[in-house]
């Protein structure tokens, strides 16, 4: 029965991370999966995890289930951070924790196919995963453009999009940080954005991976905020993944927003319906230790001083690619004004391979760069590989 399989390629976001550990180079150079990097290059375990993790190493007393909604305790200790001060919005809001912000994704799309969505609007490019995970579940798609060829957000398209649809469409916004290209909406256009979603009834399903490494943790969730302001229901999809640095641990969250608490107890009771037939629990380790960090003020300080220093190393590297202007074809300017860990350049697949195959310069067949890929005792490399292929 298997023979009738068909072989699948490997996720090439994925494979990239072997194709770079093969590399024997010592001057390889790794702008591929988005994990942050230090200026020495590693991707070392927060002080606040750790010290969390040692607290549960002294004090948890069981390992025993939870269920399918995971550590609410983390679940809750997160919302004042996404959703402001008044944190539930008046009771509207209830999340469980999910494996990673993809099991959010996964679940947030789930729900809405089971609530009557047949069509999602989706910006491109997008993070790869968001394309497959919506095929997996035989949703259609209907693409628009994220960006204008000159670094803008192309907002109309947006807006247009959200104007025409009918009725049983969604739309995925990325809350923060674009994946792939670093590309955000002004807080004029989620306003615009909000204003139409709230007219044409579209559902917003609003993934949010990169909390805190733009420009701040008010600032980068401040469009999603006034976008939920304005509608009657949503749902949001959160990673613990980048900005407590605990990707393999696969940590998220899933939240929903209703317009009043029967409505919001039954999406919540499929939510958790789906959520045991697709992995019955989520792996409590990470969860809890954000739990404990975000229930203890001097945790919590030390992980914002933490998140502030990746931040902050971020934006000089994307300051110095921005002064470096033009490398070959590539205007390196944009850069200096994008947020988070990503931003595409325009070069061609052939020119990707090229970086990678004689500068040993790792990067996404699309352009994606992870800029925290780069460090002060590499970026000068890179620009100039880039200025000599695309030259
Ligand atoms: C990325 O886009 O590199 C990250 O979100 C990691 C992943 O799972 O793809």
């Amino acid at each position: 029965m298997l023979h009738r399989l068909e072989e699948q390629s490997p996720d090439a976001l994925l494979a990239l991370i072997k194709l770079h550990a093969a590399d024997d180079r010592p001057d390889k150079v790794d702008l591929g999966v988005g994990v942050y990097r230090t200026g020495q290059g590693d991707t070392p375990v927060f002080g606040a995890i750790k010290a969390a993790e040692q607290s549960l190493v002294d004090e948890q007393e069981s390992k025993s289930y939870l269920g399918p909604e995971g550590d609410i305790g983390f679940v809750n200790a997160l919302m004042p951070y996404i959703f402001g001060e008044d944190a539930t919005m008046g009771g509207r809001i209830a999340g469980m924790q999910t494996p990673g912000g993809t099991g959010a994704v996964r679940l947030a799309l789930a729900l809405a196919q089971k609530a009557g969505v047949q069509k999602l609007h989706m910006g491109v490019p997008s993070w790869p995963n968001h394309a497959q995970i919506i095929n997996d579940i035989a949703l259609e798609m209907v693409p628009f453009d994220h960006a204008n060829p000159d670094g803008t957000a192309n907002v109309e398209a947006a807006l247009a999009a959200i104007r025409h649809a009918g009725p049983d469409e969604a739309i995925l916004l990325h809350g923060c940080c674009h994946n792939p290209t670093g590309i955000d909406y002004s807080a004029e256009e989620w306003n615009a954005i909000g204003d139409a979603i709230a007219e044409s009834g579209i559902f917003p399903i609003i993934d949010t991976a990169y909390h805190g490494l733009g420009n701040g943790l008010d600032e980068d969730v401040a469009g999603l905020r006034s976008v939920l302001a304005k509608v009657p229901e949503a749902f949001i999809a959160y990673s613990c993944d980048k900005n407590f640095g605990m990707y393999r641990d696969r940590v998220g969250a899933f939240y929903i927003l209703a317009d009043g608490g029967e409505t919001l107890d039954k999406a919540f009771s499929n939510a958790n319906a789906l959520a045991r037939a697709s992995w019955s629990m989520p792996p409590d380790h990470g969860a809890a230790a954000v739990r404990l960090i975000l229930r203890d003020g001097s945790l919590t300080q030390m992980w914002m001083d933490e998140l502030d220093q990746m931040r902050e190393r971020m934006r000089q590297v994307r300051a110095t690619l921005a002064d470096a202007g033009m490398a070959g074809s590539v205007d390196l300017t944009p850069l200096g004004t994008q947020n988070g860990l990503f931003s595409v350049l325009p070069v061609s697949k052939e020119q990707v391979a090229q970086l990678r195959e004689d500068h040993g310069i790792y990067m996404a067949g699309s352009g994606r760069i992870n800029v925290a890929g780069l460090t002060m005792n590499n970026i000068e490399k890179f620009i100039e590989a880039v200025a000599e292929v695309t030259g």
